[in-house]
Protein backbone atom coordinates (compact mmCIF):
# COMPACT_ATOMS: atom_id res chain seq x y z
CA UNK A 1 0.00 0.00 0.00
CA UNK A 2 2.24 2.67 -1.14
CA UNK A 3 0.19 5.13 -1.79
CA UNK A 4 -1.09 5.03 2.24
CA UNK A 5 2.77 5.14 2.92
CA UNK A 6 2.78 8.36 1.47
CA UNK A 7 0.42 10.13 3.84
CA UNK A 8 2.66 9.59 6.79
CA UNK A 9 4.56 12.52 7.66
CA UNK A 10 7.94 12.97 9.97
CA UNK A 11 7.23 13.14 13.78
CA UNK A 12 9.32 13.83 16.40
CA UNK A 13 9.40 11.79 19.47
CA UNK A 14 7.02 13.51 21.68
CA UNK A 15 4.26 13.03 18.25
CA UNK A 16 5.02 9.83 18.59
CA UNK A 17 4.26 9.18 22.21
CA UNK A 18 1.12 10.95 21.46
CA UNK A 19 -0.27 8.99 18.91
CA UNK A 20 0.36 5.40 21.14
CA UNK A 21 -2.05 7.11 23.84
CA UNK A 22 -4.21 8.13 20.60
CA UNK A 23 -4.05 4.55 19.86
CA UNK A 24 -5.13 2.96 23.12
CA UNK A 25 -8.26 5.50 23.02
CA UNK A 26 -9.15 4.72 19.73
CA UNK A 27 -8.71 0.94 19.68
CA UNK A 28 -11.05 1.17 23.10
CA UNK A 29 -13.81 2.80 21.15
CA UNK A 30 -13.61 1.08 18.04
CA UNK A 31 -13.21 -2.76 19.83
CA UNK A 32 -16.49 -1.92 22.33
CA UNK A 33 -18.66 -0.85 19.24
CA UNK A 34 -16.93 -3.96 17.19
CA UNK A 35 -17.39 -6.28 19.59
CA UNK A 36 -21.19 -5.42 20.19
CA UNK A 37 -22.03 -4.87 16.74
CA UNK A 38 -20.29 -8.37 15.67
CA UNK A 39 -22.43 -10.34 18.45
CA UNK A 40 -25.28 -8.29 18.49
CA UNK A 41 -25.96 -8.32 14.80
CA UNK A 42 -25.10 -12.31 14.47
CA UNK A 43 -27.17 -13.27 17.82
CA UNK A 44 -30.53 -10.84 16.38
CA UNK A 45 -30.21 -12.89 12.73
CA UNK A 46 -30.55 -16.04 14.81
CA UNK A 47 -33.11 -14.72 17.16
CA UNK A 48 -35.18 -13.68 14.35
CA UNK A 49 -34.90 -17.23 12.75
CA UNK A 50 -35.61 -18.89 16.06
CA UNK A 51 -38.57 -16.59 16.12
CA UNK A 52 -39.95 -17.40 13.06
CA UNK A 53 -39.57 -21.56 13.48
CA UNK A 54 -41.12 -21.09 17.36
CA UNK A 55 -43.36 -18.94 16.61
CA UNK A 56 -42.28 -17.32 19.86
CA UNK A 57 -42.71 -13.51 20.29
CA UNK A 58 -40.10 -12.71 22.53
CA UNK A 59 -37.51 -14.02 19.75
CA UNK A 60 -38.45 -11.65 17.71
CA UNK A 61 -38.70 -8.50 19.68
CA UNK A 62 -35.21 -9.49 21.34
CA UNK A 63 -33.77 -9.88 17.55
CA UNK A 64 -35.15 -6.11 16.90
CA UNK A 65 -33.72 -4.88 20.55
CA UNK A 66 -30.41 -6.00 19.29
CA UNK A 67 -30.25 -4.73 16.04
CA UNK A 68 -30.80 -1.56 17.89
CA UNK A 69 -28.28 -1.96 20.28
CA UNK A 70 -25.87 -2.81 16.88
CA UNK A 71 -26.94 0.31 15.14
CA UNK A 72 -28.23 2.53 16.99
CA UNK A 73 -28.16 5.30 14.79
CA UNK A 74 -25.90 6.73 11.64
CA UNK A 75 -24.04 8.88 14.11
CA UNK A 76 -23.21 5.93 16.49
CA UNK A 77 -21.76 3.76 13.62
CA UNK A 78 -20.10 6.77 12.38
CA UNK A 79 -18.75 7.94 15.92
CA UNK A 80 -18.02 4.75 17.21
CA UNK A 81 -17.64 2.57 14.19
CA UNK A 82 -16.41 4.17 10.76
CA UNK A 83 -14.08 7.17 12.16
CA UNK A 84 -12.33 4.94 14.98
CA UNK A 85 -11.10 2.59 12.37
CA UNK A 86 -9.82 4.70 10.27
CA UNK A 87 -7.94 6.78 11.94
CA UNK A 88 -6.45 3.46 13.13
CA UNK A 89 -5.97 2.77 10.29
CA UNK A 90 -3.58 6.25 9.39
CA UNK A 91 -2.18 5.97 12.97
CA UNK A 92 -0.87 2.04 11.88
CA UNK A 93 0.29 3.67 8.91
CA UNK A 94 2.18 6.42 10.84
CA UNK A 95 3.73 4.15 13.12
CA UNK A 96 4.94 1.28 11.02
CA UNK A 97 6.04 3.92 8.25
CA UNK A 98 8.72 1.98 6.04
CA UNK A 99 8.51 -1.07 7.96
CA UNK A 100 7.01 -2.68 4.59
CA UNK A 101 4.81 -5.41 6.58
CA UNK A 102 1.97 -4.84 4.63
CA UNK A 103 -0.20 -3.95 7.92
CA UNK A 104 -1.69 -1.00 6.72
CA UNK A 105 -2.88 -2.92 3.65
CA UNK A 106 -4.79 -5.55 5.77
CA UNK A 107 -5.77 -3.22 7.99
CA UNK A 108 -7.66 -0.98 4.91
CA UNK A 109 -9.14 -4.47 3.57
CA UNK A 110 -10.37 -5.04 7.23
CA UNK A 111 -12.40 -1.55 7.41
CA UNK A 112 -13.72 -2.09 4.00
CA UNK A 113 -15.52 -5.13 5.23
CA UNK A 114 -16.47 -3.40 8.35
CA UNK A 115 -17.83 -0.78 6.48
CA UNK A 116 -19.81 -2.45 4.27
CA UNK A 117 -21.05 -4.66 6.98
CA UNK A 118 -21.95 -1.63 8.75
CA UNK A 119 -23.96 -0.40 6.21
CA UNK A 120 -26.14 -4.00 5.76
CA UNK A 121 -26.60 -3.65 9.56
CA UNK A 122 -28.11 -0.47 9.64
CA UNK A 123 -30.47 -1.46 6.72
CA UNK A 124 -31.41 -4.19 8.64
CA UNK A 125 -32.03 -2.29 11.34
CA UNK A 126 -33.97 -0.24 9.47
CA UNK A 127 -35.79 -3.18 8.28
CA UNK A 128 -37.27 -3.81 11.59
CA UNK A 129 -38.95 -0.24 11.66
CA UNK A 130 -40.82 -0.89 9.04
CA UNK A 131 -42.49 -3.63 10.61
CA UNK A 132 -43.83 -1.46 13.22
CA UNK A 133 -45.21 0.54 9.86
CA UNK A 134 -47.18 -2.11 8.71
CA UNK A 135 -48.62 -3.18 11.92
CA UNK A 136 -49.87 0.04 12.36
CA UNK A 137 -50.91 0.35 8.74
CA UNK A 138 -52.76 -3.24 9.61
CA UNK A 139 -54.59 -2.24 13.11
CA UNK A 140 -55.77 1.29 11.86
CA UNK A 141 -57.07 -0.33 8.67
CA UNK A 142 -59.02 -2.88 10.85
CA UNK A 143 -60.18 -0.40 13.13
CA UNK A 144 -61.46 1.77 10.06
CA UNK A 145 -63.68 -1.61 9.14
CA UNK A 146 -61.62 -2.12 6.39
CA UNK A 147 -62.06 0.33 4.41
CA UNK A 148 -58.63 0.16 2.43
CA UNK A 149 -58.84 0.03 -1.12
CA UNK A 150 -57.75 -3.45 -2.10
CA UNK A 151 -54.73 -2.51 -4.40
CA UNK A 152 -53.66 -0.66 -1.61
CA UNK A 153 -53.37 -3.46 0.61
CA UNK A 154 -52.03 -5.70 -2.12
CA UNK A 155 -49.32 -3.24 -2.26
CA UNK A 156 -48.65 -3.18 1.20
CA UNK A 157 -48.83 -6.84 1.63
CA UNK A 158 -45.74 -6.37 -1.45
CA UNK A 159 -43.76 -4.19 0.22
CA UNK A 160 -43.89 -6.52 3.72
CA UNK A 161 -42.69 -9.46 1.56
CA UNK A 162 -39.90 -7.86 0.22
CA UNK A 163 -38.86 -6.18 3.20
CA UNK A 164 -39.01 -9.24 5.19
CA UNK A 165 -36.45 -11.29 2.49
CA UNK A 166 -34.07 -8.07 2.61
CA UNK A 167 -33.85 -8.06 5.74
CA UNK A 168 -33.07 -11.76 6.23
CA UNK A 169 -30.52 -11.20 4.24
CA UNK A 170 -29.19 -8.19 5.87
CA UNK A 171 -28.63 -10.06 8.96
CA UNK A 172 -27.20 -12.81 7.91
CA UNK A 173 -24.56 -10.48 5.39
CA UNK A 174 -23.89 -8.00 7.95
CA UNK A 175 -22.62 -10.68 10.49
CA UNK A 176 -20.73 -12.82 7.87
CA UNK A 177 -19.01 -9.65 6.55
CA UNK A 178 -18.32 -7.91 10.07
CA UNK A 179 -16.65 -11.62 11.09
CA UNK A 180 -14.75 -11.24 8.31
CA UNK A 181 -13.58 -7.27 9.20
CA UNK A 182 -12.54 -9.10 12.79
CA UNK A 183 -10.61 -12.07 11.53
CA UNK A 184 -8.54 -9.33 9.29
CA UNK A 185 -7.97 -6.82 11.79
CA UNK A 186 -7.43 -9.29 14.82
CA UNK A 187 -5.11 -11.53 12.23
CA UNK A 188 -2.72 -7.95 11.30
CA UNK A 189 -2.67 -6.80 15.38
CA UNK A 190 -0.80 -9.62 15.88
CA UNK A 191 1.36 -10.02 13.22
CA UNK A 192 1.80 -6.37 14.24
CA UNK A 193 2.85 -7.27 17.30
CA UNK A 194 4.97 -10.42 16.64
CA UNK A 195 8.34 -9.26 15.01
CA UNK A 196 9.59 -13.11 14.16
CA UNK A 197 7.29 -12.65 11.75
CA UNK A 198 8.00 -9.92 10.08
CA UNK A 199 10.58 -11.23 7.15
CA UNK A 200 7.44 -13.45 5.92
CA UNK A 201 4.46 -11.72 6.36
CA UNK A 202 2.34 -13.28 4.12
CA UNK A 203 -1.48 -13.06 3.45
CA UNK A 204 -2.03 -16.71 4.92
CA UNK A 205 -0.18 -16.18 8.00
CA UNK A 206 -2.20 -12.99 9.12
CA UNK A 207 -5.54 -14.82 8.77
CA UNK A 208 -4.72 -18.84 8.93
CA UNK A 209 -1.71 -19.00 12.17
CA UNK A 210 -2.68 -20.43 14.79
CA UNK A 211 -1.70 -17.27 16.59
CA UNK A 212 -4.36 -15.69 14.20
CA UNK A 213 -6.86 -18.12 15.42
CA UNK A 214 -5.90 -18.10 18.32
CA UNK A 215 -6.53 -14.34 19.01
CA UNK A 216 -9.79 -14.45 16.67
CA UNK A 217 -11.29 -16.90 19.50
CA UNK A 218 -9.81 -14.20 22.12
CA UNK A 219 -11.80 -11.45 20.43
CA UNK A 220 -14.99 -13.91 19.97
CA UNK A 221 -15.04 -14.18 23.72
CA UNK A 222 -14.51 -10.98 24.67
CA UNK A 223 -17.13 -9.49 22.57
CA UNK A 224 -19.40 -12.17 24.21
CA UNK A 225 -18.39 -10.74 27.53
CA UNK A 226 -18.94 -7.15 26.24
CA UNK A 227 -22.27 -7.45 24.33
CA UNK A 228 -23.81 -9.17 27.37
CA UNK A 229 -23.15 -6.26 29.49
CA UNK A 230 -24.11 -3.83 27.04
CA UNK A 231 -27.40 -6.01 26.81
CA UNK A 232 -28.05 -5.82 30.54
CA UNK A 233 -26.98 -2.14 30.83
CA UNK A 234 -28.68 -0.36 27.44
CA UNK A 235 -31.73 -2.82 28.00
CA UNK A 236 -32.59 -2.39 31.65
CA UNK A 237 -30.72 1.17 32.75
CA UNK A 238 -29.63 3.60 29.74
CA UNK A 239 -31.94 5.96 29.94
CA UNK A 240 -34.57 3.86 31.72
CA UNK A 241 -33.70 1.09 29.19
CA UNK A 242 -35.60 0.33 26.25
CA UNK A 243 -36.90 -2.97 28.01
CA UNK A 244 -38.12 -1.18 31.03
CA UNK A 245 -41.70 -0.61 29.49
CA UNK A 246 -41.91 -3.99 27.85
CA UNK A 247 -44.09 -6.97 30.06
CA UNK A 248 -41.87 -8.82 32.74
CA UNK A 249 -41.94 -12.07 30.42
CA UNK A 250 -39.80 -10.47 28.05
CA UNK A 251 -37.83 -9.09 30.70
CA UNK A 252 -37.15 -12.36 32.09
CA UNK A 253 -36.66 -13.86 28.61
CA UNK A 254 -33.89 -11.62 27.76
CA UNK A 255 -31.79 -12.07 30.92
CA UNK A 256 -32.27 -16.24 31.05
CA UNK A 257 -30.47 -15.72 27.30
CA UNK A 258 -27.97 -13.29 27.93
CA UNK A 259 -26.73 -13.95 31.76
CA UNK A 260 -25.43 -17.12 31.08
CA UNK A 261 -23.60 -16.84 28.10
CA UNK A 262 -22.33 -13.49 29.73
CA UNK A 263 -21.15 -15.73 32.88
CA UNK A 264 -19.62 -18.72 31.02
CA UNK A 265 -17.56 -15.73 28.61
CA UNK A 266 -16.21 -13.84 31.63
CA UNK A 267 -15.30 -17.02 33.55
CA UNK A 268 -12.99 -18.23 30.01
CA UNK A 269 -11.70 -14.45 29.79
CA UNK A 270 -9.25 -15.05 33.08
CA UNK A 271 -7.96 -18.29 31.34
CA UNK A 272 -7.37 -16.41 28.08
CA UNK A 273 -5.13 -13.96 29.32
CA UNK A 274 -3.35 -16.23 30.99
CA UNK A 275 -2.55 -18.28 27.80
CA UNK A 276 -2.28 -14.64 26.31
CA UNK A 277 0.73 -13.70 28.39
CA UNK A 278 2.27 -17.11 27.65
CA UNK A 279 2.65 -16.44 24.24
CA UNK A 280 3.28 -13.25 23.93
CA UNK A 281 6.18 -12.64 21.90
CA UNK A 282 9.38 -12.88 23.51
CA UNK A 283 10.38 -8.68 22.31
CA UNK A 284 6.70 -7.83 24.07
CA UNK A 285 7.28 -8.90 27.41
CA UNK A 286 7.67 -6.64 29.98
CA UNK A 287 6.75 -6.50 33.61
CA UNK A 288 4.62 -4.00 33.01
CA UNK A 289 2.20 -5.90 30.20
CA UNK A 290 2.12 -9.01 33.09
CA UNK A 291 0.82 -6.50 35.87
CA UNK A 292 -1.61 -5.09 33.67
CA UNK A 293 -2.69 -8.57 32.36
CA UNK A 294 -3.15 -9.69 35.89
CA UNK A 295 -5.43 -6.39 36.22
CA UNK A 296 -7.40 -7.50 33.14
CA UNK A 297 -7.81 -11.15 34.79
CA UNK A 298 -9.17 -9.34 38.28
CA UNK A 299 -11.66 -7.27 36.37
CA UNK A 300 -12.84 -10.33 34.38
CA UNK A 301 -13.61 -12.20 37.70
CA UNK A 302 -15.44 -9.42 39.37
CA UNK A 303 -18.12 -9.06 35.50
CA UNK A 304 -18.26 -12.49 36.02
CA UNK A 305 -19.58 -12.02 39.70
CA UNK A 306 -21.54 -9.26 38.93
CA UNK A 307 -23.27 -11.03 35.91
CA UNK A 308 -23.49 -14.50 38.53
CA UNK A 309 -25.71 -12.22 41.21
CA UNK A 310 -27.70 -10.60 38.27
CA UNK A 311 -28.88 -14.06 37.44
CA UNK A 312 -29.57 -15.54 41.20
CA UNK A 313 -31.25 -11.76 42.43
CA UNK A 314 -32.72 -9.53 40.13
CA UNK A 315 -30.83 -6.86 40.44
CA UNK A 316 -30.40 -5.79 37.00
CA UNK A 317 -29.10 -2.23 38.27
CA UNK A 318 -25.67 -4.41 38.93
CA UNK A 319 -25.95 -4.18 34.82
CA UNK A 320 -24.46 -0.58 35.09
CA UNK A 321 -21.42 -1.66 36.71
CA UNK A 322 -20.47 -4.85 34.90
CA UNK A 323 -20.74 -2.59 31.96
CA UNK A 324 -18.11 -0.49 33.13
CA UNK A 325 -16.18 -3.21 34.65
CA UNK A 326 -16.13 -3.84 30.33
CA UNK A 327 -14.99 -0.91 29.52
CA UNK A 328 -12.36 -0.95 32.27
CA UNK A 329 -11.39 -4.35 30.91
CA UNK A 330 -10.86 -3.45 27.35
CA UNK A 331 -9.17 -0.57 28.19
CA UNK A 332 -6.25 -3.06 29.92
CA UNK A 333 -6.46 -4.86 27.07
CA UNK A 334 -5.69 -2.54 24.61
CA UNK A 335 -2.94 -0.68 26.99
CA UNK A 336 -1.25 -4.51 27.22
CA UNK A 337 -1.08 -4.32 23.41
CA UNK A 338 0.02 -1.16 23.06
CA UNK A 339 3.09 -1.92 25.35
CA UNK A 340 3.81 -5.08 23.89
CA UNK A 341 3.46 -3.39 20.48
CA UNK A 342 6.02 -0.58 21.86
CA UNK A 343 8.30 -3.10 22.64
CA UNK A 344 8.36 -4.63 19.35
CA UNK A 345 8.48 -1.65 17.50
CA UNK A 346 11.45 -0.04 19.65
CA UNK A 347 14.09 0.26 16.77
CA UNK A 348 11.15 1.90 14.41
CA UNK A 349 10.24 4.69 16.75
CA UNK A 350 14.05 5.28 16.78
CA UNK A 351 14.08 5.67 13.20
CA UNK A 352 11.04 7.74 12.75
CA UNK A 353 12.70 10.30 15.13
CA UNK A 354 15.27 10.42 13.02
CA UNK A 355 13.59 10.90 10.04
CA UNK A 356 12.10 14.02 11.48
CA UNK A 357 15.29 15.49 12.94
CA UNK A 358 16.91 14.86 9.58
CA UNK A 359 13.28 16.65 7.95
CA UNK A 360 13.91 19.69 10.07
CA UNK A 361 17.70 20.32 9.23
CA UNK A 362 16.26 20.19 5.71
CA UNK A 363 13.73 22.76 6.56
CA UNK A 364 15.89 25.37 8.57
CA UNK A 365 15.86 28.58 7.18
CA UNK A 366 18.90 29.75 4.87
CA UNK A 367 20.96 26.76 5.64
CA UNK A 368 21.20 24.27 1.91
CA UNK A 369 20.33 20.69 3.42
CA UNK A 370 23.59 19.72 3.46
CA UNK A 371 24.48 16.43 1.40
CA UNK A 372 26.27 14.01 3.73
CA UNK A 373 29.43 12.04 2.70
CA UNK A 374 29.68 8.00 2.36
CA UNK A 375 31.53 7.73 5.25
CA UNK A 376 29.59 9.64 7.60
CA UNK A 377 26.38 7.82 6.41
CA UNK A 378 27.83 4.69 6.85
CA UNK A 379 28.82 5.53 10.36
CA UNK A 380 25.46 7.50 11.52
CA UNK A 381 22.92 5.19 9.93
CA UNK A 382 23.76 2.04 8.65
CA UNK A 383 26.65 1.11 11.16
CA UNK A 384 23.81 0.86 13.52
CA UNK A 385 22.61 -2.29 11.70
CA UNK A 386 25.36 -3.64 9.52
CA UNK A 387 29.27 -4.43 10.12
CA UNK A 388 31.97 -5.50 7.17
CA UNK A 389 32.60 -8.46 8.72
CA UNK A 390 30.29 -9.70 11.20
CA UNK A 391 26.20 -10.58 11.33
CA UNK A 392 24.31 -7.60 13.23
CA UNK A 393 20.40 -6.74 12.52
CA UNK A 394 21.28 -6.72 9.08
CA UNK A 395 23.94 -9.27 7.34
CA UNK A 396 27.60 -8.69 7.06
CA UNK A 397 28.27 -6.10 4.00
CA UNK A 398 31.22 -8.89 3.27
CA UNK A 399 28.87 -11.57 2.70
CA UNK A 400 26.29 -9.63 0.69
CA UNK A 401 28.48 -6.77 -1.51
CA UNK A 402 30.25 -9.76 -3.97
CA UNK A 403 26.31 -9.84 -5.51
CA UNK A 404 26.63 -6.26 -6.42
CA UNK A 405 30.26 -6.31 -7.69
CA UNK A 406 29.39 -4.50 -11.47
CA UNK A 407 25.92 -3.38 -10.53
CA UNK A 408 26.05 -0.49 -8.75
CA UNK A 409 22.61 0.31 -9.72
CA UNK A 410 20.84 -2.75 -8.04
CA UNK A 411 22.98 -1.89 -4.88
CA UNK A 412 21.41 1.62 -4.59
CA UNK A 413 18.46 0.76 -5.90
CA UNK A 414 18.28 -1.69 -2.76
CA UNK A 415 19.33 0.71 -0.40
CA UNK A 416 16.47 4.04 -1.46
CA UNK A 417 13.94 1.07 -1.44
CA UNK A 418 14.92 -2.00 0.50
CA UNK A 419 13.28 -5.76 0.07
CA UNK A 420 13.36 -8.83 1.06
CA UNK A 421 16.58 -9.96 0.15
CA UNK A 422 18.45 -11.88 2.39
CA UNK A 423 16.64 -14.97 4.12
CA UNK A 424 16.87 -15.20 8.38
CA UNK A 425 16.53 -11.26 8.57
CA UNK A 426 13.73 -9.09 8.92
CA UNK A 427 13.37 -6.65 5.92
CA UNK A 428 15.72 -3.58 6.24
CA UNK A 429 13.95 -0.27 6.97
CA UNK A 430 13.89 2.33 4.28
CA UNK A 431 16.41 4.78 5.38
CA UNK A 432 15.78 8.68 4.68
CA UNK A 433 18.65 9.40 2.10
CA UNK A 434 18.69 11.60 -0.90
CA UNK A 435 19.47 10.04 -3.80
CA UNK A 436 22.86 11.75 -3.72
CA UNK A 437 23.55 10.07 -0.51
CA UNK A 438 22.63 6.72 -1.44
CA UNK A 439 25.12 7.04 -4.20
CA UNK A 440 27.90 8.18 -1.88
CA UNK A 441 27.10 5.67 0.48
CA UNK A 442 27.00 3.02 -2.44
CA UNK A 443 29.95 3.87 -3.61
CA UNK A 444 31.95 3.82 -0.10
CA UNK A 445 30.68 0.53 1.30
CA UNK A 446 31.47 -0.78 -2.00
CA UNK A 447 34.71 0.82 -2.22
CA UNK A 448 35.76 -0.88 1.32
CA UNK A 449 34.69 -4.19 0.28
CA UNK A 450 37.11 -4.21 -2.85
CA UNK A 451 39.93 -3.20 -1.05
CA UNK A 452 39.87 -5.49 1.72
CA UNK A 453 39.16 -8.26 -0.95
CA UNK A 454 42.16 -7.30 -2.91
CA UNK A 455 44.25 -7.12 0.42
CA UNK A 456 42.53 -10.79 0.85
CA UNK A 457 40.90 -9.40 3.91
CA UNK A 458 37.17 -9.89 3.11
CA UNK A 459 36.07 -12.56 5.48
CA UNK A 460 33.46 -12.94 7.66
CA UNK A 461 31.83 -14.85 10.04
CA UNK A 462 27.91 -15.53 10.06
C1 LIG B 1 17.60 -0.79 11.14
C2 LIG B 1 18.59 -1.64 10.65
C3 LIG B 1 19.26 -1.33 9.33
C4 LIG B 1 19.81 -0.14 8.93
C5 LIG B 1 19.84 1.18 9.65
C6 LIG B 1 20.38 -0.42 7.63
N1 LIG B 1 20.17 -1.71 7.28
FE1 LIG B 1 20.79 -2.59 5.56
N2 LIG B 1 19.90 -4.30 6.11
C7 LIG B 1 19.23 -4.50 7.30
C8 LIG B 1 18.65 -5.81 7.28
C9 LIG B 1 17.80 -6.40 8.40
C10 LIG B 1 19.00 -6.41 6.05
C11 LIG B 1 18.58 -7.76 5.51
C12 LIG B 1 17.38 -7.41 4.66
C13 LIG B 1 16.80 -8.50 3.85
O1 LIG B 1 17.40 -9.48 3.59
O2 LIG B 1 15.68 -8.27 3.46
C14 LIG B 1 19.81 -5.44 5.35
C15 LIG B 1 20.39 -5.66 4.12
C16 LIG B 1 21.23 -4.80 3.49
C17 LIG B 1 21.95 -5.09 2.29
C18 LIG B 1 21.97 -6.43 1.56
C19 LIG B 1 20.98 -6.49 0.42
C20 LIG B 1 21.10 -7.73 -0.41
O3 LIG B 1 20.33 -7.80 -1.38
O4 LIG B 1 21.91 -8.59 -0.13
C21 LIG B 1 22.65 -3.97 1.96
C22 LIG B 1 23.57 -3.76 0.79
C23 LIG B 1 22.34 -2.96 2.96
N3 LIG B 1 21.48 -3.50 3.88
C24 LIG B 1 22.86 -1.69 2.98
C25 LIG B 1 22.53 -0.73 3.94
C26 LIG B 1 23.00 0.63 3.91
C27 LIG B 1 23.90 1.22 2.84
C28 LIG B 1 22.50 1.25 4.99
C29 LIG B 1 22.67 2.69 5.43
C30 LIG B 1 22.20 3.68 4.54
C31 LIG B 1 21.72 0.28 5.71
N4 LIG B 1 21.75 -0.92 5.05
C32 LIG B 1 21.05 0.55 6.89
C33 LIG B 1 19.08 -3.62 8.33
C34 LIG B 1 19.49 -2.30 8.28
Amino acid sequence: MNFLDRLAIPESAEHIELLRVLLVIVTLLFVIYASIALVASTSAAVAEWLGRKRGDKNFSKFAKDLADLAAPGKGVILALGVLPLIALVLIYVQLLYGMRIGAAGYLTASAIFYFVGFYFLYSYKKSFHFDSIYSTFRSLASATGASVMPEIAEEVDKFERSAVAVRRRGGRRSAILLLIGTWLFVGTTRLVLTPARWSHPVFASVVFSGDAIWSLIDFIIAALVITSASVLFFFFRWEKGIALTADTSYRAFVKRYTLPVGITAAALEPILIFFQIQNLPQSGVSNMTFVIACIAMFIALLVMLLFYSMLKEANVYLGSYAFIGVVLLVLAWAAKDEIAFHYATQGQDQRLATRYQTMLASLSPGTVAPVMSGVEIYNNICSACHMFNTKKVGPPYFMTLPHFVGKMDSLEDFISNPYQAVPGYPPMPKQPLKPQEVNNVAQYIMGVYLAAKKAGKAQYTQ
